[in-house]
């Protein structure tokens, strides 16, 4: 098993490199694209993006010349099979094609983008024997070696994360679409205290902060959401306001207990008497996920400054019974 892994190893570092040259021999379509979008040669050749050409079997043909089976190549997840025809073909075509690396900067599987707006927009390699979604946070590898202040920015996506890193903010990991889950919680509580999440700004990546908090705080990690203002997401936002602006707003981010409060209010119309009651039930509720009596009183007091509701009868509300021995 740990031959199988070591040569499956060998198979995706043979892969990348050759969709790296792809990319670089015939400055190509794909080149284009990462140029287009605002990434230089430096950074194209330190997260090795590459380019699978329009093809049904040039990386199959390649890896095939370099000794290994189709059999493997399909354990890989780079080539799939049609028993109908017992045909085998190329599973990346016309797509530039950015390798994971696991936390030590093997490349454990790639990621491939479609150059217009054709879908599925990204598609990934399945878990394979190397390669578990799960447990891997995509840039662990080049974020341990630049955690400043023992803090990590939380993205969605490959753009996101190496538009802001080309930028200079390298301290950052992402979860590649999928949710947050505690393996991956794990792994940042190994290299980080703090977390700012920065998903993008539509519904489904509000949902996602919403549950990675969850995650992390239960992990013991301090969590705060960056706000991006008006940028669907972290590399629109650089690219509009820059490394400064958003160098601001990680440190202006927003603490997970008022985030919620905030994303919680949206949902009630404080107009209306018994919607303001509501919703000063609901989110005393989330004042009581926290512990430290500092930040209960702290989180009171903003929770009491929207709707005007004494900062007393809201902590009656957090305590419960336990009110007086508080
Ligand atoms: P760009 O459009 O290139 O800027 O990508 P994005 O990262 O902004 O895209 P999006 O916010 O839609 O997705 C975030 C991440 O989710 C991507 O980087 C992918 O890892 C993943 N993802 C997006 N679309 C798909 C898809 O169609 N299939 C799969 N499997 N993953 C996707
Ligand atoms: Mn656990
Ligand atoms: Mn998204
Ligand atoms: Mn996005
Ligand atoms: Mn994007």
């Amino acid at each position: 098993k740990i031959e199988k892994s070591k040569k499956f190893q060998d198979i995706h570092v043979e892969a990348a490199r050759f969709y790296f040259s792809n990319l670089l021999s015939s400055k190509n379509l794909g080149y284009e694209y990462l140029r287009k979008r605002g990434l230089d040669d430096k950074i194209i050749k330190t997260f090795g993006l590459g380019f699978a050409v329009d093809s049904w079997n040039s990386l199959m043909n390649y890896l095939i010349s370099k000794g290994y089976s189709k059999e493997e190549l399909v354990e890989c997840g780079l080539i799939a099979h049609k028993t109908e025809g017992n045909k085998y073909y190329d599973k990346f075509r016309n797509r530039v094609m950015f390798p994971i690396f696991d936390y030590r900067g093997n490349v454990i599987g790639f990621g491939g983008r479609v150059l217009d707006d054709s879908v599925p927009k990204y598609l990934n390699s399945p878990d394979t024997l190397i390669f578990n979604k799960r447990l891997n946070l995509y840039g662990l590898n080049f974020a341990r070696k630049n955690i400043v202040d023992r803090t990590v920015v939380l993205v969605e996506g490959y753009m996101d994360l190496i538009s802001i890193y080309q930028y200079g903010i390298k301290n950052v990991v992402a979860t590649l679409g999928t949710a947050l889950t505690e393996q991956q919680g794990h792994l940042i509580k190994r290299y980080a205290d703090t977390a700012i999440i920065s998903y993008d700004s539509d519904n489904a990546g509000v949902n996602a902060s919403l549950r990675a908090m969850d995650i992390l705080v239960k992990l013991g990690i301090n969590v705060k959401v960056l706000d991006l203002k008006d940028c669907k997401d972290p590399d629109e936002f650089i690219r509009k306001h820059g490394l400064e602006e958003f160098k601001k707003a990680m440190d202006a981010s927003t603490h997970y207990i008022k985030y919620k409060i905030n994303h919680l209010k949206k949902s009630f119309n404080l107009n209306k008497d018994e919607e303001r009651v509501k919703f000063a039930k609901e989110a005393s509720k989330i004042i009581k996920e926290l512990k430290s009596p500092v930040e209960i009183d702290y989180y009171t007091k903003y929770l009491s400054s929207l709707i005007d509701i004494s900062t007393e009868s809201i902590k009656r509300e957090v305590y419960g019974k336990n009110y007086n021995k508080s």
